[in-house]
């Protein structure tokens, strides 16, 4: 399962990327409000960090704009994967955008159908958002586990992105179905390291070297 960091923090990807586990970044217009950056430098900037996809999102509504968006985002960089929501203008735009060879994420996805659609209209990626999906009291990974059924059936090669994760158990079920990325907040991908007994371990370990007087 590919790894993507849903953050616009230069610093957190920096230090993600030196670990070689990022495969990608997701963006979305409140992470971009949050850094307080000029968008389209940002954009650039992450995409240098990262070589792997880099999601920028539209923000027209209408399927004329987001191809005008598309254009300005899509020149930035060639691992710009441009952003759309789930709408009929949204899908449009990807088959647009697809046919054309460019990367799209239809974004916002919260029903097994929705997926289907995306797939239909030939995303690169489709990303239900399950941590919003269990805050309304469905099963996020419920519904990922359609969508990989629904993908496996028809032979789609749209990948599974699961966005809004929000802890690593998320993680876990995720990649026990299949899907094939998620993107997780930059603590959530670093909490995934962490075990009580390996903390443990090390302390007995260290303690028991300190007793040898020798150094390495
Ligand atoms: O990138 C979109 C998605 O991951 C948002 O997550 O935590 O705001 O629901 P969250």
């Amino acid at each position: 399962m590919k790894f993507f960091a849903d953050t616009a923090e230069i610093s957190d990807i920096k230090e993600l990327a030196a670990t070689g586990l990022l495969d990608g970044v997701t963006t979305n217009p409140s992470l971009i409000a949050k850094s307080g950056r000029d968008f389209k430098e940002l954009t650039k900037e992450i995409c240098g960090i990262v070589k792997g996809p880099v999601s920028a999102e539209v923000v027209a509504l209408d399927h004329e704009g987001m191809m005008r968006e598309a254009e300005i985002l899509r020149k930035i960089a060639d691992n710009v994967c441009i952003k759309v929501p789930m709408t009929i203008d949204g899908l449009k735009t990807c088959k647009a955008l697809t046919n054309d060879g460019s990367m799209v994420n239809v974004t916002l996805c919260f029903s097994a159908n929705q997926a289907l659609l995306a797939a239909k209209a030939g995303a690169t990626f489709v990303s239900p958002f399950v941590g919003r999906h269990d805050d309304n009291g469905f099963d996020g990974m419920e519904l990922i586990g359609d969508i990989r059924l629904i993908y496996d059936n028809y032979d789609f090669r749209t990948e599974i992105l699961v966005a809004s994760v929000r802890h690593g158990i998320h993680v876990l079920q995720a990649a026990k179905i299949g899907a094939d990325v998620m993107t997780a907040p930059p603590a959530v991908i670093k909490g995934l390291v962490k075990h009580v007994l390996t903390d443990k371990g090390i302390e007995g370990f260290l303690a028991d070297w300190a007793k040898t007087g020798q150094s390495i």
